[in-house]
């Protein structure tokens, strides 16, 4: 009997399901005698105990569905070791369950902190299997998380349909983009998108030089500019903040984002109006794309592999195209950032993008 635990933890994403399909159906294609026990709404499902037996009819259908069939939850790293609110030791209570139900693996499906409590659980004698998701595509180690394709399409939607408003009105629009402290998923679409402007963590920007390359536009005849800007833009100056001083300057900013500053900041430069869009949440929604469709069921039948060889602690990653197991401890806690270096953007300087650098 091989029993097999799983999970889905963190923000969800598109293609979270055709990853555990793709686990399970490795499994269920090579083992006669198997349990797969889910874990509800994430870290929280092993922690109290609330699972269910999933069964075939469970990962029929669901390649294509979006979000998770789990469901999930947030539950920071950082407390992990902190007791809950009745005294509850956390951590153990993880192992107990585990134990409990008399798992071979648990297949957790998640991205940074997720990861770090993967590793946790695997440095606590865990058998562990680790997913890469996420629409950041931050995940060190590997070269793409899933849900960051579906991502890009989503987000370059939306600056597609800015694009033609933008032209009718001569405006200058800023479409803000998710990726929290990386700029992911804000350079591919930005790019994919046809963005004049993309502002990325990664590349603190000047905003003189943001209103320089509109102007730049302006005199070439383009009544209209464009600018991709990831969540987490910063300015050269606050990028100089300590971490302490830039919370508390955002905590007190009259701006619900830091789009809307930057957008306020043009506006009272150039003397014109300056419009914002945020797609937010959508970027995680939907079904997912065909290639995180296939990505999720080659990691998924990996993460199978890797469980019936009794080789775990690892991501199941892609690197160079091919499909690897990953050691956590190598990878655990560390962020995949934009190279501002990188030759993707060169070449989108190249073509005359400007990062406000
Ligand atoms: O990590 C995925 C992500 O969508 C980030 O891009 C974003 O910053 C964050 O989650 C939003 O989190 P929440 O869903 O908790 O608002």
């Amino acid at each position: 009997m091989l029993r097999v635990g799983m999970l889905t933890s963190g923000g969800d994403c598109q293609a979270l399901n055709a990853a555990m399909r793709g686990v399970a159906k490795g499994l269920s294609s090579n083992v006669d005698d198997l349990e797969i026990y889910g874990f509800l709404d994430g870290y929280k499902g092993l922690i109290y105990g609330n699972y269910r037996l999933l069964t075939s009819s469970d990962f029929s259908g669901i390649l294509t569905k979006g979000g998770t069939i789990l469901g999930s939850s947030r539950q920071p790293f950082k407390l992990m070791r902190t007791p809950d609110e009745n005294g509850l030791d956390k951590v153990e209570a993880m192992k107990q369950n585990y134990y409990k139900l008399n798992l071979d693996c648990i297949v957790i499906l998640g991205g940074n902190g997720t990861q770090k409590t993967a590793n946790l659980l695997r440095e606590e004698g865990l058998n562990v299997i680790h997913l890469p998701k996420t629409i950041d595509n931050d995940i060190f180690g590997t070269d793409v998380t899933f849900g960051f394709q579906s991502a890009i399409n989503i987000a370059t939607d939306a600056i597609d349909c800015i694009h033609t408003t933008a032209a009718s009105h001569n405006r200058v629009f800023i479409i803000e983009v998710m990726g929290h402290k990386v700029g992911w998923l804000t350079l591919y679409a930005g790019l994919a998108g046809g963005a004049d402007i993309i502002l990325l963590p990664e590349i603190p920007y000047d905003i003189k030089k943001v209103v320089g390359a509109i102007e730049h536009r302006t005199k070439a005849g383009k009544g209209f500019t464009i600018l991709a800007v990831a969540e987490g833009a910063i300015s050269k100056e606050d990028a100089k903040l300590s971490k302490k001083e830039y919370k508390k300057k955002m905590e007190k900013s009259p701006y619900p984002s830091v789009s809307y500053e930057i957008a306020a900041k043009i506006g009272d430069k150039l003397g014109s109006e300056v419009r914002v869009t945020v797609p937010g949440h959508t970027q995680r929604g939907g079904s997912p794309t065909p290639y995180d469709r296939v990505l999720c069921t080659r990691l998924g039948a990996e993460g199978a592999k890797a469980i019936l060889e009794k080789d775990f602690g690892h991501m199941i990653a892609m690197v160079n195209n091919e499909v690897r197991r990953v050691p956590l401890e190598n990878v655990a806690g560390k962020l995949k950032t934009v190279d501002p270096n990188a030759q993707i953007v060169r070449e989108a300087k190249l073509t005359g993008i400007s990062f406000g650098d």
